[in-house]
Parts: structure tokens; C-alpha cells; sequence
């Protein structure tokens, strides 16, 4: 049986009273997570107060950050570093749509992201759009998240999902695992993760209800 990623990618959402009670809640389910890596993925602000709530309850999850500074320590006001998120989380997404879209991020800026975030051992989790998304050096789990198919419902499907990753794979031998990621629901979850080139999902909306995230687990 191949390990499966889940992916919460929790954009810019959810206050800190919020993910206590996402959290809270979630400890009523009994998860069968055996071979699931699961990894909330939650805005910076939440990363400390969430670490130390999944060690209290002593739950298996993980946790990553969204984004991350291309730059080291210094004088770069905004922004948040690689060494910074290590300190309270082990994945960090880059890449995503929504960043290249609203923030320009270029495919050079992100492979300096990628870097930075491999330097401490932050491991990324790399979007690309199409089979055509350059990957960087070194980058082993990647997600692949078609525009057309974050937020609106309309996923993409399995079939054409797995044959770009079978093509993603095939370009860079050194990936480990590809993930789906766009309108990603408790219902069609496993036609994704079946497919033999995927194992794992990104999930954006679904994440942010535990009843919702807990069926997606249960259906993986
Ligand atoms: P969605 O988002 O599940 O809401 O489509 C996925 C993502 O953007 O990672």
C-alpha cells in the first residue's frame, strides 16, 4: 500500500481561536491514519500556537507553511524566512497559483524559495500548473494544481491528472511523490489517489471544515 499525503493548504483563513477549535474538534473523530502523512498547512500566525496544540494532544499531524522568503535573515520587511518556519513546521508549499497570480512569483524567485527552504531541511512541497511547470533541483514532493480547477468545483480528472504526473515523473526521475490538487472533496478523493502516479491531494476548501476534512481522510 503506498503512502498517501493529504494536504490542508488553509490560504488566508482561520484566526487563532479558529484553529483551536478546528483542532479541538477534530480529536472527537477517530482517524485512521495509518500510511498518511497528514499536513495542515494553516497562515503563518497559527504555525505556533498549532504546534504546540498537536504536541499537547499528541496528534499525528504535520504541519507546513504556505509560502516562505526567498532571502535569508535581514533587512527584508514582510517577510518570514526558511529558518523561522523551521522552528514550527516541516513542509513549506511554494509555487501555489494563487502566489504566482497575485504576487508575480517567478519561476526564478521560486526556485530560490525552494532552495532556502532545503538549506534547513524544510521540505517543499512544489506546484506546478501543467506538465510544463519547471521543477527545481532537489524538489521531491510535488503538487500538480491546474488554475482552472482551485476553488471552483470543477476538478480536472483522474485520467488526465495521472498522465501528467506520469510525464512529471518521467522528467525527473529524483520525485518521489505527486500530489492532485484543485476542488479535491470527500467524493471523488480516491479516483485521485488510485491512479498510480498520484499519492496525495492538496485540498484548499474542503480542509477548512473538520467534517468535511474528516470524511477526506476517511475516503482516501
Ligand atoms: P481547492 O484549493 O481545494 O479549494 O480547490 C486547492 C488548492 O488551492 O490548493
Amino acid at each position: 500500500m503506498k503512502k498517501l499525503f493529504l494536504v490542508a493548504n488553509w490560504k488566508s483563513n482561520k484566526t487563532n481561536a479558529e484553529a483551536k477549535s478546528w483542532l479541538k474538534e477534530i480529536t472527537n473523530y477517530e482517524l485512521r491514519i495509518t500510511n498518511k502523512e497528514i499536513i495542515i498547512c494553516p497562515p503563518f500566525t497559527l504555525l505556533s500556537g498549532m504546534k504546540a496544540l498537536i504536541e499537547k494532544k499528541k496528534l499525528l499531524f504535520k504541519l507546513g507553511a504556505q509560502n516562505l522568503s526567498p532571502f535569508d535573515a535581514g533587512a527584508y520587511t514582510g517577510e518570514i524566512n526558511a529558518k523561522q518556519i523551521k522552528e514550527f513546521a516541516d513542509y513549506v508549499i511554494i509555487g501555489h497559483s494563487e502566489r504566482r497570480n497575485n504576487f508575480g512569483e517567478t519561476e526564478e524567485i521560486l526556485s530560490e524559495k525552494a532552495k532556502k527552504a532545503m538549506a534547513v531541511d524544510l521540505t517543499p512541497i512544489y506546484c506546478i500548473q501543467n506538465e510544463t511547470t519547471p521543477v527545481p533541483k532537489g524538489v521531491i514532493l510535488v503538487a500538480y494544481e491546474p488554475p482552472t480547477a482551485i476553488g471552483t468545483g470543477n476538478p480536472d480528472t483522474p485520467e488526465n491528472a495521472e498522465r501528467v504526473a506520469k510525464i512529471v515523473k518521467e522528467k525527473y526521475p529524483h520525485i518521489a511523490s505527486i500530489f492532485y490538487g484543485g476542488s479535491v472533496t470527500q467524493d471523488n478523493i480516491r479516483s485521485f489517489v488510485e491512479m498510480a502516479h498520484i499519492s496525495g491531494v492538496l485540498v484548499g476548501g474542503a480542509s477548512l471544515d473538520v467534517l468535511k476534512f474528516t470524511a477526506l481522510i476517511k475516503n482516501a
